[in-house]
């Protein structure tokens, strides 16, 4: 193995330095103060769906333990803090009723972080879309689009006053494609046509929810976080480039051309044809709001290669119309999701990004983290993977800084191992590890060493 020397390297003056979680991943108390059902209890629920039948019913029990999280925040040195806010807590059939005891937890989650000096992010839609609402066509029925508007008018005018920085939706196209085309995520379908109706709304609530909230307050800094990434041939045989570019226009393109330029990939158009009939008139101006903010968050470059002869062209469900590609990763070293170690790829995106879209607002990275399960051995967890894998980021991160793209802070994912979606406990992203039998607490040595990462603001040297 060759060494390779880092020098130290610092962040500009300034830079916000987080940690990021979401509320179905961590709050548990799924029965608890009048919260409302939403999809993912309904998905978790339903056998076969998650690994190991897993459920966020209790997951980190972050709803009854919020102020010891807060204070462990505290001392891990946060400065801010990037959260979801489960809409069905507040609204528990999503429009309608609104459910006090929801409000005052997110009330006193925000009031106990800023009496510690950690500045609020919270999201609005992290994928948890209240049960009412799906019972009625979910994402798929334009009314949710306007529900969506009063539920974020509902929070800033409950919070505005203490939260100014808000993100509308989290990783869009997961929700859209995992969850209405792939059918891994909640809630579940395999419908193409759903799919592409729900990328819509979703950015058209997102438009909606900005014009509604600046009405109720001045000042906010407002933005979307969406998960680009390279889309990259390797292998053989390669994946054709027309193939590579729909992909692109799915994964990425859509969201930035949608909010930053007002219109979809044409290419794309093109190749939906009528799977994209819910676009109407006007809702692309309405979509185009202007952000305060972009939040980006990056884990690695998808890589894919074409079908050889006899393999299946139709690989690529959370893709509708790709065909002919199918994803390939021959790489040695993965995290435990068996995703590659990209970090080089974080520096081309962020290049990418801000060449083809001068208007980009300062961008916040909003996920970026890997799984890796190191046991706690005699109340310490050694995780020398993870402290590497941010070391490479924040490296990479910081060459991109350095050639011209405005970063403004950057929030590790996750705080504390949590409920991972369709694969359950087992795949953990934790700066601090969780034990899942008794809810106990342990900071991995990544969590002390980000901890030194903000109070330098910046890396120290080293090799690796
Ligand atoms: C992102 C999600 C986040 C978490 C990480 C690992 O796609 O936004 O909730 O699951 O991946």
């Amino acid at each position: 193995m060759t060494m390779t020397e880092h020098a130290a390297i610092t962040f500009p003056d300034g830079f916000l330095w987080g940690a990021a979680t979401a509320a179905y991943q961590i709050e548990g108390a799924a029965h608890d103060g009048g919260r409302g059902l939403s999809v993912w209890d309904t998905f978790s629920h339903t056998e076969g769906k998650v690994a190991n039948r897993h459920t966020g019913d209790i997951a980190c029990d972050h709803y009854h333990r919020v102020e010891q999280d807060v204070a462990m925040m505290a001392q891990l040195g946060l400065q801010s803090y990037r959260f979801s806010i489960a809409w069905s807590r507040v609204m528990p059939d999503g429009r309608g009723h609104v459910n006090a005891e929801g409000l005052a937890f997110y009330q006193r989650l925000v009031d106990l972080l800023l009496a510690h000096g950690i500045t609020p992010c919270p999201t609005l839609f992290h994928w948890d879309l209240p049960q009412g609402l799906e019972e009625i066509g979910g994402f798929r029925n334009r009314d949710t689009v306007s529900w969506f508007g009063d539920y974020a008018a509902l929070m800033v005018r409950e919070l505005g006053d203490r939260v100014s920085m808000w993100s509308t939706f989290n990783e869009p196209w997961c929700y859209a494609y995992l969850g209405h085309a792939a059918g891994l995520h909640a809630p579940g379908l395999t419908d193409p046509r759903a799919a592409v109706t729900v990328a819509h709304h979703e950015l058209l609530a997102h438009g909606l929810a900005v014009r509604a909230m600046r009405a109720e307050r001045d000042g906010l800094q407002l933005g979307i976080v969406i998960n680009p990434s390279n889309i990259r041939s390797e292998g053989a045989p390669a994946a054709p480039a027309a193939q590579i570019r729909l992909i692109d226009a799915i994964h990425n393109r859509w969201w930035f051309d949608g909010t930053l330029r007002g219109e979809y990939p044409a290419d794309l158009l093109a190749s939906y044809g009528a799977l994209a009939d819910a676009i109407q008139p006007g809702d692309m101006e309405t979509i185009a709001q202007p952000l305060d903010w972009m939040g980006i968050n990056y884990y690695f470059d998808i890589l894919v290669r074409g079908v050889e002869a006899g393999e299946p062209t139709d690989r690529m469900g959370a893709y509708p119309t790709v065909a002919g590609v199918t994803e390939a990763d021959e790489r040695d070293e993965h995290t435990d999701m068996g995703w590659p170690i990209t970090p080089e790829g974080f520096t081309e995106l962020l290049l990418r990004l801000h060449d083809e879209y001068p208007n980009m607002p300062p961008i916040y990275i909003t996920e970026n983290g890997c799984a890796y399960d190191d046991p706690v051995v005699a109340g310490r967890c050694a995780d020398p993977r993870r402290i590497e894998y941010l070391d490479l980021h924040l490296r990479a991160l910081r060459d991109a800084m350095r050639r011209g793209v405005d970063v403004r802070g950057y929030y590790q994912w996750s705080l504390m191992d949590n409920f991972e979606w369709a694969l359950g406990y087992d795949k953990r992203f934790g700066l601090v590890h969780v034990d899942f039998e008794t809810l106990q607490r342990t900071p991995r040595d990544s969590a002390l060493w980000y901890r030194d990462v903000i109070t330098r603001n910046g890396l120290a040297a080293g090799s690796s």
